[in-house]
C-alpha cells in the first residue's frame, strides 16, 4: 500500500508539471483526489490494515494528499503567471514608434467668409433668421411685389415644383417670413442656399448662396442703409475700402441701389479682377417698398426699413481671386486646403 501511495504521488507530480490549462489541472484533481479518485480508492482499503500499520499508512496518505494539493496550487499559479507574461508581451508599447498623424479638416472657404460676415452683423446687433429652400410663390415673388406677370420674374429662371411651390430664387422671401412673425424693431440677416435654372459654368451655378439683410424700425433712412453697408464693407475688406452706391431697380425696394467696392486689386485703375471697371459690384439694396411692409401688416406710415442681398460665392471669389465658381463644389482638396 505504501508503494501504491508513492506511485500515486509520483504520477500526480509528473502529470501536474505537464498540465498546461486550467481544465487539465481540474481533470487531474478529480483523477487523484476526487471521491472516486485514486487516492480515495487506496484509503478505502485501509480497513484491512493491522492496528500498527494503519497510523503509518494514514500519515503517509495525508502527506501524499497535501503534496498533490500543493502541486495543484503551484501548477495553477504557473499557468496564471504564464498568461500574464504573454499578455504583457502582447501589449508592449513601443514609445519610440513614430505616431500616426491625424489629418485635421477645416472650414470650406464659403463657410469661412460666411462666418466672418455673420460675425460683423451680429456685432451690429443683428440676429440670424432662416427660411425654407422649398418656398411658396407667394413669399418668393408675390409678397415681394413681383406679381404673376412681372418681367423681373423672367430674370430669376425659377425651378417650379408646382404652380405655386418652387425652389427659392433668392433669400428675400425670408424678409417676408420674418416680418409676418416679428414686429419692429427688426434687425436680421438670412444666409442660405438659393436655386436658379442656370447652366453650370465659371460664373453660374444652379445652386448658390445669398445673404439677405433686413432692418425695420421707426425713422430708418437711406442714411442708415449707406452707413451700415459702408461699415460692413470696411470690416470685410479693411478700413481703406471705398464704396459707392449706384441707382438700380428691385421691385421690393424703393429707392433701390447697388453697392460697389473700389477694386482692392488695382485701387480703381482697372484690372483683370474688376474687368477694367475699377469697381466691383457687391450687393443690391434699398428702402423696403411700402407695399412689402403692408403685405406683412406693418404700417408704412409708422415704420420704414432697408434691405440688402448679396451673393456669397461672388464675395468669396473676389476676396481670394478665385476665377471659377465650380471649384467651390468639386471637393478637390488641393483647392480647399489653400484657405
Ligand atoms: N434678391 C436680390 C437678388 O437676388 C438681391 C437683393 C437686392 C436683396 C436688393 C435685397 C435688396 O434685399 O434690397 O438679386
Amino acid at each position: 500500500m505504501k508503494q501504491q501511495l508513492e506511485a500515486i504521488r509520483a504520477a500526480a507530480r509528473q502529470a501536474l508539471e505537464q498540465a498546461a490549462t486550467e481544465p487539465d489541472i481540474e481533470a487531474l484533481r478529480v483523477r487523484f483526489l476526487g471521491k472516486k479518485g485514486e487516492l480515495t480508492g487506496i484509503l478505502k482499503q485501509m480497513g484491512g490494515l493491522s492496528a500498527e500499520e494503519r497510523p503509518v499508512i494514514g500519515q503517509l496518505a495525508n502527506q501524499v494528499r497535501a503534496d498533490i494539493e500543493g502541486a495543484i496550487e503551484s501548477a495553477r499559479a504557473h499557468i496564471k503567471e504564464k498568461a500574464l507574461a504573454e499578455k504583457l508581451k502582447a501589449e508592449t508599447l513601443d514609445v519610440t514608434m513614430p505616431g500616426k498623424q491625424q489629418i485635421l479638416g477645416h472650414k470650406h472657404p464659403l463657410d469661412k467668409v460666411l462666418d466672418e460676415i455673420k460675425e460683423i452683423f451680429l456685432g451690429m446687433g443683428y440676429s440670424v433668421a432662416e427660411g425654407p429652400e422649398v418656398e411658396y410663390d407667394y413669399y418668393n415673388f408675390e409678397a415681394l411685389n413681383l406679381p404673376k406677370d412681372h418681367p423681373a420674374r423672367d430674370t430669376q429662371d425659377t425651378f417650379y415644383i408646382t404652380d405655386n411651390i418652387l425652389l427659392r430664387t433668392q433669400t428675400s422671401p425670408v424678409q417676408v417670413r420674418v416680418m409676418e412673425k416679428q414686429k419692429p424693431p427688426i434687425r436680421v440677416i438670412a444666409p442660405g442656399r438659393v436655386y436658379r435654372s442656370d447652366a453650370l459654368d465659371a460664373t453660374h451655378s444652379p445652386v448658390f448662396h445669398q445673404i439677405e439683410g433686413l432692418v425695420v424700425d421707426k425713422d430708418v433712412t437711406m442714411g442708415d442703409l449707406k452707413g451700415t453697408l459702408e461699415e460692413f464693407a470696411k470690416r470685410l475688406y479693411g478700413e481703406e475700402a471705398v464704396v459707392r452706391f449706384r441707382p438700380h431697380h428691385f421691385p421690393f425696394t424703393e429707392p433701390s441701389a447697388e453697392m460697389d467696392v473700389m477694386c482692392f486689386e488695382c485701387g480703381g485703375k482697372g484690372c483683370r479682377l474688376c474687368k477694367g471697371e475699377g469697381w466691383i459690384e457687391i450687393l443690391g439694396c434699398g428702402m423696403v417698398h411700402p407695399k412689402v411692409l403692408q403685405n406683412c401688416d406693418i404700417d408704412p406710415e409708422e415704420y420704414s426699413g432697408f434691405a440688402f442681398g448679396m451673393g456669397l460665392e461672388r464675395v468669396v471669389m473676389r476676396r481670394y481671386g478665385i476665377t471659377d465658381l465650380r471649384l467651390f463644389y468639386e471637393n478637390d482638396l488641393r483647392f480647399l486646403h489653400q484657405f
